[in-house]
């Protein structure tokens, strides 16, 4: 019989801790609405004691998910575990992850702590945990780095003391599947009340085993495995669920379980996180990459046309991309695109519906047919985005073989015109002068990358910034049939992105 696998999505709290990553609170909600569509089990919301930001998002989320376990991360402290309590408190199913460190490394160097010092702070923070809910889970950090059986000693207090699900985090991705699967086996029968308990892995991705490693977990046991969306978070990232999802279910005779993941579901969540975040996906990325279906050598073509199972192990439908996109054009009215955008999980209100309606038709107007590419950047860019406080008006270059490349920029500062101009080594170095000068931003451009989001010479061009400013980093996405026009979005979104940053910092955590 196939057993059931809890899906813990961790995209809004290790995703997040992405570089420049951060989202805002409207974001944050909208992803959510999306991951609990997509049928993840627990959502881990966030950090609450992190910031006040970080608070009000969970908060909110956890005000509105009804079916989705909320989790909010504490460290051991008493402050922690109230401000995580404090935030989930109204959620229809709560629960508070708290987490020390047990390797003897981080124990000795970070936490100043002896080996009992940590076994009775561990087991005071899930009593603590425990007398506000009975759903506590316990993380042990750098578990795959600890001593096997001093870790099978805090996991059996922590048990002991409440925890109802205890977490063998491979913090910093040094484990490798065989290695981790006897990790596995190691703490499940050496701990004597392990059943009192599910067992969880979380997997991060420096050595590019996350998923590897967590496949061989639950292949030893593990009954929860947390993920992230694109496999985004701290560093090289963590565990990708449309991975573990699409290997669980591709393979089923090798790992019987299942999951309550709507696969079909997958690939417009992928892009919308990769929209929120910024972040892109890279284009051999396994399951939702731009190449993950696309077959370029003849053969593999000729194979596909003839029985799409001679290359493909996957149904391209099965992740939610459909073969022949629905593309809308400039007479599609507003109920094709409502429909068609629900279907993309962006359920619009009547105000944003219209916002994005009337780009539309402007879009179309230049471009003969809208594909979803086109529409994500349309909600993105005028919905999704962080509020502004400086907006493009106004651009015009002059370039060329002969001249030198100009650039007179009007922006609106909150909401107040402002105008000038820039003379750059290209145009877009002199946009962006301009834009800086005007603006009085002293951010470094860290990273700059141009793609074509869609395919033709009327493609949309779409320009990801990285800007640097005062420690902080922000990414910038900006999208136009101009490449110049793109750039200066781009540009300009970064800018708001970092203002925004340096409004609602994020304390690091210790
Ligand atoms: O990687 C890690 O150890 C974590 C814990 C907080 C679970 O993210
Ligand atoms: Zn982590």
């Amino acid at each position: 019989m196939t057993e059931q696998v809890i899906i813990f999505d961790t995209t809004l709290r290790d995703g997040e801790q992405s570089p420049g990553a951060s989202m805002n609170a409207a974001e944050k909600m909208r992803l959510a609405t999306q991951l609990e569509k997509l049928g993840v089990d627990v959502l881990e919301a966030g950090f609450p004691v992190a910031s006040k930001g970080d608070f009000d998002a969970v908060s909110r989320i956890a005000g509105k998910l009804k079916k989705t376990t909320v989790a909010a991360l504490a460290r051991t402290s008493k402050s922690d575990i109230d401000r995580a309590w404090g935030a989930i408190q109204h959620a229809a199913k709560p629960r508070i992850h708290t987490f020390i460190a047990t390797s003897d490394l981080h124990m000795h160097y970070k936490l100043n702590m002896t080996k009992d010092q940590v076994v009775k702070t561990a087991v005071e923070a899930v009593k603590y945990a425990g007398s506000f809910t009975d759903n506590v889970e316990f993380s042990a950090e750098d578990a795959s780095r600890s001593d096997r059986d001093f870790l099978c000693k805090v996991f059996e207090a922590a048990i002991e003391a409440g925890a109802t699900t205890i977490n063998i985090p491979d913090t910093v991705g040094y484990a490798i599947p065989m290695e981790f699967s006897d990790l596995v086996k190691y703490v499940m029968s050496h701990t004597p009340n392990i059943n009192k308990a599910v067992v969880s892995v979380h997997c991060h991705n420096d050595l590019g085993l996350a998923t590897a490693n967590t496949l061989a977990a639950l292949s030893s046991g593990a009954r929860q495995a947390e993920v992230t969306i694109n496999g985004i978070g701290e560093r090289a990232g963590n565990t990708s669920l449309e991975e573990l999802v699409m290997a669980l279910h591709t393979r089923p005779n090798y790992l019987p379980l299942r999951s309550n993941i709507k696969t079909e579901l997958i690939y417009p969540t992928s892009r919308l996180v990769s929209m929120i975040t910024g972040i892109i996906v890279q284009p051999n990325k396994a399951i939702v990459g731009a190449n993950a279906f696309a077959h370029e050598a003849g053969i593999h073509q000729d194979g596909v046309l003839k029985n799409p199972m001679t290359y493909e192990i996957m149904k391209p439908e099965t992740i939610g991309l459909s073969a022949s996109k629905l593309v809308l054009g400039k007479h599609s009215g507003r109920h094709a695109l409502r429909t068609h955008l629900k279907d993309m999980g962006y359920d619009l209100s009547d105000k944003e519906l219209q916002l994005v309606f009337t780009k539309f038709k402007e879009l179309a107007d230049k471009k003969k047919h809208i594909v979803d590419e086109d529409l994500e950047v349309i909600v993105t860019e005028g919905i999704l985005r962080p509020p502004d406080i400086f907006r493009l008006e106004y651009l015009h270059v002059t370039s060329g073989t002969t001249v030198f490349p100009m650039a007179s920029v009007k922006l609106s500062i909150n909401e107040r015109s402002v105008q000038g101009a820039g003379y750059g080594n290209g145009p877009i170095d002199a946009t962006f002068n301009s834009i800086a000068k005007l603006t009085g931003t002293q951010s470094e451009l860290l990273r700059f990358s141009v793609s074509a989001i869609t395919g033709g010479t009327d493609a949309q061009g779409e320009v990801t910034v990285r800007l640097s400013e005062e420690g902080l980093t922000a990414l910038g996405r900006g999208a136009d049939p101009d490449i110049i026009t793109a750039s200066a979005k781009a540009y300009v979104n970064g800018l708001n992105r970092l203002e925004y940053l340096k409004a609602n910092p994020v304390v690091a955590m210790t």
